[in-house]
């Protein structure tokens, strides 16, 4: 089914755009871009100008550096494009995305690429950008009675197919080390089972592929539960495995996560959220690594045997994301998560420490936040994502970097 896309673009990179017949964007939009086929509609949307033009038509599929040398190599991901006889442009473009609850540089389902090409094409016929950065755009389209139109056009066709009123629910991808997710599962399908004991967010996941895998590249995770890996995974078209010493559902394969049955260096991430201690019961194997208190060494040495097969099997330079929480239990505090740090660089390099918010634990409850305060103790709020590389050359880089800091005046 034809699907389209919005690109980015400014004042300065337009005329590229429309010299070259091509469109580009950087890291943050490769999948949507590598998933774009011939036929696929598109738009341009001029941020500094605030106009919409279109309607294009992909003549490629999307692929990374088509013409490499375009905008001075800085949007990799590209798409050769068809123009159309007459560019059309409506103006206030960023407010009639949000009303219609349409993003740049996201995927545009078929229904929602066809509204928006309503909207523009019954637009006056402009020139495709003006030098002196002014453009003088009809208000047909803009208008009220049209928008109001496309609006309800979309909202329709979103009910019909159960897609969100907010239409792609998908956050931007993280920017920063605090990560807070209010629900367990996004979109149309649900990923892993929220009922599932100790079940994984599936942003976290979802952030990490996007930053670290490429669409097509094999992610494993060898302690899956529910499946949220697999779920997530399949969605943003990454091949995956996923194994758990008591399988919760078909496509889940039965194995002990100590010995991975996979090739070395056949990996391209790895994702673990293994059991903090013996707070859950997972199930009745004796070969649960959950069973074991993170007040023991052995729960240590037994996760580290996971370290190692992660190790094995991830291809060099690849990344391991590790979720990990700590432990207060019976007035003793237990660093869980610097203790899993340790082990995991006898094996990887650290690329960063995420604090993920811990939401809709049974602990948040008035009586429990009281308990903390009357017997001094806290409730735990974050759990860390390790995400660790596999280095290079097989052994952690130490050399030493001058660094120059550049320093900023204070007020
Ligand atoms: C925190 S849960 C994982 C949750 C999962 N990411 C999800 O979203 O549903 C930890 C999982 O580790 C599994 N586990 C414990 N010991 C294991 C072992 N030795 N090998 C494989 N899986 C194990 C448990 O069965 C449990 O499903």
């Amino acid at each position: 089914m034809l699907k389209g896309m919005i690109f980015k673009t400014s004042n300065k990179t337009e005329p590229q755009c429309y010299e070259l017949s091509l469109f580009g964007a950087d890291v943050v939009a490769r999948d949507e871009v590598l998933s774009l086929e011939p036929g696929d509609k598109l738009f341009l949307l001029n941020v500094e100008r605030n106009v919409l033009s279109g309607v294009f038509e992909a003549s490629t599929k999307g692929a990374h550096r088509i013409l490499p040398d375009a905008w001075d190599g800085r949007y990799p991901y590209q798409v050769k494009v068809i123009q159309p006889p007459d560019v059309h442009n409506i103006g206030r473009a960023k407010e009639i995305l949000d009303s219609l609850n349409l993003r740049s540089h996201r995927i545009l389902q078929d229904f929602e690429a066809d509204t928006l090409t309503s909207l523009v094409t019954s637009n006056g016929v402009k020139p495709p950008f003006e030098s002196n950065g002014h453009t003088t755009l009809s208000s047909e389209a803009t208008s009220s009675p049209a928008l109001a139109k496309a609006v309800k056009q979309i909202s329709k066709a979103r009910r019909e197919r159960g897609i969100a009123e907010s239409g792609d629910e998908r956050p931007s991808p993280e920017s920063t080390t605090l990560w807070d997710y209010p629900k367990q599962s996004y979109g149309r399908k649900p990923k892993g089972n929220n009922k599932y004991a100790g079940v994984t967010p599936a942003f976290i996941i979802y952030n990490l592929i996007k930053r670290y895998t490429e669409p097509g590249d094999l992610v494993i995770d060898p302690m899956c539960g529910s499946g949220t890996t697999i779920d997530v995974c399949e969605e943003e078209g990454r091949k995956v495995i996923g194994f758990d010493v008591v399988p919760t559902r078909p496509d889940v394969i039965e194995n002990d996560a100590r010995v991975i049955p996979l090739l070395n260096e056949s990996v391209d991430m790895v994702f673990i959220d293994s059991p903090y201690g013996d707070n859950i019961k997972y199930n009745e194997s004796p070969r649960s690594i959950g069973k074991l208190s993170a007040e023991t060494e052995e729960f240590y040495d037994e996760l580290e045997k996971v370290m190692a097969e992660a190790y094995r099997v991830l291809k060099p330079g690849k990344v391991l994301g590790w979720l990990i929480g700590d432990q207060w239990v019976q007035k003793r505090f237990t660093p869980v998560g610097f203790k899993i740090y340790e082990r995991l660089i006898k094996y990887f390099e650290p690329v960063d420490i995420i604090s993920v918010t811990r939401r809709s634990q049974t602990s948040n409850t008035g009586m429990w936040h009281n308990r903390a305060l009357k017997f001094n103790f806290y409730l735990r709020g974050f759990k860390y994502l390790h995400i660790m590389r596999k280095p290079l050359l097989g052994q952690p880089s130490s050399k030493n970097r001058p660094v120059k800091w550049a320093s900023y005046e204070r007020d």
